[in-house]
């Protein structure tokens, strides 16, 4: 049975997972530690490459969970993606308290962002094939203001200049890393006017950064999508794909998985073939998959956590609760989505 790697291989497209060091380190849960080495060639961290991980306390580091799956990923001859460099989300007590009370300031927030940034990507230098640099930094239509925006505390007190440092700090610590902006629910365009897509917020944004020659090489896709949004189109995915391509930019999905309702009527471990909304996430799987697979400059394919018995879905969705969002169920069985995404890339 050819493995996710195996098959991705013969389309030159790296297939990936986030990494739960916990369930990595589980003795108890050897399948997980088996299937990542067996069905993936790049991993991302999906934790320990933030930055209350990596800088508890201000100036020191905390390397070693992060250098264990870099050591896991070149046993195994898998790339990393980094994950991630500026994100409003998960950031040490040290540096939130400190600009709330005021001891702070902006000017030395921005000196304390380009340390960060410098001292995290030399660190890893020559180890991470794509850095997220800067994640999540554009808000989302049902925001407030409801203008599309730079949202989230970087830009609250340095400006969206942020965006352009971050980028221009990593490069230079690291010459050859690929550069990555990541953010979701930009897989396809809406009405293409910026006020209101946030997709062509994020492409005018990327666009205006590559022509004031801003070293950013690739932008993410997270693709975290819900079975109760219906399935997107084909044709408008690989066209979001294609815009952003043709700007010299690569692509990546960097965190696929799509969440089911578990309202009435549908149980975690029903079979693939009855349950309709296996149907629909497996649908979503294979949609977002096909669209990478029609463009040379979509570089990797990458599911955010590939089993329901370690995924951030239940916690973060609990009204109604969500679930069932990944490739394998709880007990490592293949669900149907693993099968089309098999099928796609054994057939496509
Ligand atoms: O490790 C601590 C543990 O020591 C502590 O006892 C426990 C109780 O507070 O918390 C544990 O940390 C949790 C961590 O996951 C590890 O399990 C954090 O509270 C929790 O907030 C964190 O959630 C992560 C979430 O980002 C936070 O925003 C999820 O695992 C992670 O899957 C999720 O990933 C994000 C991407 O980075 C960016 N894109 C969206 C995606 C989903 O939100």
């Amino acid at each position: 049975e050819q493995s996710l790697r195996g098959l991705a291989q013969r389309h030159g497209l790296q297939i990936g997972t986030a990494v739960d060091m916990a369930a990595l380190a589980d003795t108890a849960d050897p399948q997980y530690r088996a299937t990542v080495a067996s069905q993936f060639s790049t991993v991302t961290a999906e934790n320990v490459m933030k930055w209350e991980v990596l800088e508890p306390t201000r100036g020191t580091y905390n390397w070693a969970p992060a250098d264990e799956l870099i050591a896991f990923a070149q046993r195994n001859r898998q790339s990393v993606r980094g994950h991630v460099l500026v994100w409003h989300n998960q950031l040490p007590g040290w540096l939130t308290a400190g600009v709330a009370d005021g001891s702070i300031s902006d000017t030395e927030l921005r000196v304390i962002l380009r340390d960060h940034i410098t001292a995290v990507v030399k660190h890893f230098k020559g180890k991470i094939w794509q850095w997220d640099v800067v994640n999540e930094a554009v808000s989302d239509p049902w925001d407030s203001p409801p203008a599309i925006h730079y949202k989230g505390f970087w830009a609250q007190h340095l400006g969206d200049g942020y965006i352009a440092d971050a980028f221009r700090w990593a490069r230079a610590a690291d010459a050859k890393a690929l550069l990555f902006y990541n953010d979701y629910n930009i897989e396809v365009f809406g009405s293409g006017n910026a006020a209101d897509d946030k997709t062509q917020f994020v492409y005018e944004m990327v666009k205006r950064l590559r022509e004031t020659g801003v070293p950013i090489d690739g932008v993410g896709s997270q693709g975290h999508l819900g079975t109760q949004y219906g399935n997107y189109d084909t044709f408008q995915v690989s066209d979001a794909l294609r815009r952003f391509t043709d700007l010299g930019l690569a692509t990546a999905f960097t965190e696929v998985d799509v969440r089911s309702q578990m309202t009435a009527g549908v149980q975690a471990g029903d079979s693939n073939e009855i349950n309709p909304r296996l149907q629909a996430s497996a649908g979503n799987f294979g949609i977002l998959l096909q669209a990478c697979l029609s463009n040379r400059h979509c570089l990797s394919f990458t599911v955010w956590g590939f089993t329901d018995r370690h995924s951030w879905v239940p916690t973060w969705f609990t009204n109604p609760p969500e679930g069932l969002a990944t490739l394998y169920d709880e007990a490592y069985q293949p669900k149907r989505a693993l099968g089309i995404v098999k099928a796609e890339l054994a057939f496509s």
